[in-house]
């Protein structure tokens, strides 16, 4: 059985644990949520939805720290709000400053019907 990255860390939910409401996301934008220690931030443009483990690679900062919203103005990349690391909204790969060489974790996610965004089983 292979463990991804996002469930080795502590506190990491469960595969159908509940996150939040499409509608709770800007769009675009990002909307991080918080289930106990273990911070999701989840990327939204219209109905796509893309989420990562809330910690930059950088110094394990959330990566929305200093500001709600960290889509970048052409809604392709995440930025972070502590030090500018820059990766691709889509793939969590780093592609600029403290991001180059690492990537975010990515946390899969499903949308039912009703718009509730929970954990996908892996
Ligand atoms: S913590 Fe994200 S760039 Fe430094």
């Amino acid at each position: 059985m292979v463990i991804a990255a996002w469930e080795t860390y502590p506190g990491a939910p469960a595969p159908g644990d509940a996150l939040c409401d499409l509608a709770d996301i800007p769009d675009p934008g990002t909307h991080s949520v918080n289930i106990g220690d273990f911070s999701v931030l989840l990327a939204r443009r219209g109905g796509q939805v893309w989420a990562y483990v809330n910690a930059c690679p950088h110094q394990y900062l959330p990566l929305d720290y200093r500001a709600a919203d960290v889509l970048s103005a052409d809604r392709a990349k995440l930025i972070c709000s502590n030090h500018d690391a820059v990766f691709d909204v889509e793939t969590g790969t780093g592609l600029g400053g403290f991001g180059q060489g690492c990537a975010l974790d990515p946390v899969p996610v499903a949308i039912g019907a009703s718009g509730r965004i929970s954990i996908a089983a892996a």
